[in-house]
């Protein structure tokens, strides 16, 4: 059985599964942010959370579409 680790901080350098960074980088709440474990029932491809606001840990929700339209309406009143 194959265990993984999903990183919830944002900060593995091993996107999107947790190389242990949340450990030594400082987190203003770090018993809120480890990782998530994930163990597959079967073998299947899943998509994992890359911008980690998904409101369905560890799999991506689509909510990384509205942070990207947010992103642009942000860039439409800039300066
Ligand atoms: S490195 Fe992000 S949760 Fe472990």
């Amino acid at each position: 059985m194959q265990v993984y680790a999903w990183c919830s901080c944002g900060y593995s350098s091993t996107q999107p599964l947790c190389d242990g960074s949340h450990k030594i980088t400082y987190l203003p709440n770090p018993h809120k942010l480890r990782p998530v474990r994930y163990i597959p029932d079967k073998d299947m491809e899943v998509w994992l959370c890359n911008c980690k606001q998904t409101r369905n840990r560890p799999f991506c929700d689509g909510t990384h579409k509205l942070l990207r339209e947010k992103t642009k309406d942000e860039l439409l009143f800039e300066d």
